[in-house]
């Protein structure tokens, strides 16, 4: 299950994300917001908790520009936030980096690159190469 959840500055991108997710039969669930001024750390909180604690499998969070999302989403353990502005970028954060979290910027990104990025970061599985699983290993001993 994937989460997907924004600030005002996404919620117009939210629009077009969950329209491919729906296209594609992948099942979400909208943690908000409802296009209202709001903090986006609230945001990125409901969609982090709930991969940490298993309801989520990965999210999606978009704020003005994704950098306040990573931000905050890279606070909580175990999550790997990556902000993304091109597929190469999205399909390397799968395969190196193990990202269970895809940020957006909804005021930097047009709506079908936007698509683009998160179709190839969705399609992208990790790589499972013993050198990126050390790294990971490394920066999850950062959370302890
Ligand atoms: C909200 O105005 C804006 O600061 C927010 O969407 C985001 O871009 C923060 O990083």
């Amino acid at each position: 299950m994937i989460a997907v959840a924004c600030d005002h500055g996404g919620y117009a991108l939210k629009g077009r994300i969950i329209e491919l997710l729906t296209e594609r039969n992948i099942p979400f669930a909208d943690e908000g917001c409802g296009g209202e001024r709001v903090d986006y750390p609230e945001y990125a909180g409901k969609v982090c908790r709930g991969i940490a604690d298993g309801t989520y499998d990965r999210g999606i969070l978009i704020c003005g520009t994704g950098l306040g999302m990573s931000i905050a989403a890279n606070k909580y353990p175990g999550i790997r936030a990556t902000l993304c502005a091109d597929c190469f970028s999205a399909q390397m954060a799968r395969e190196h980096n193990d990202a269970n979290v895809l940020c957006l910027g909804g005021r930097t990104l047009g709506p079908e690159l936007a698509a683009k990025i998160t179709q190839t970061w969705l399609d992208t599985p990790f790589s499972g190469a013993e050198s990126h699983s050390r790294r990971i290993a490394m920066i999850a001993e950062l959370d302890r």
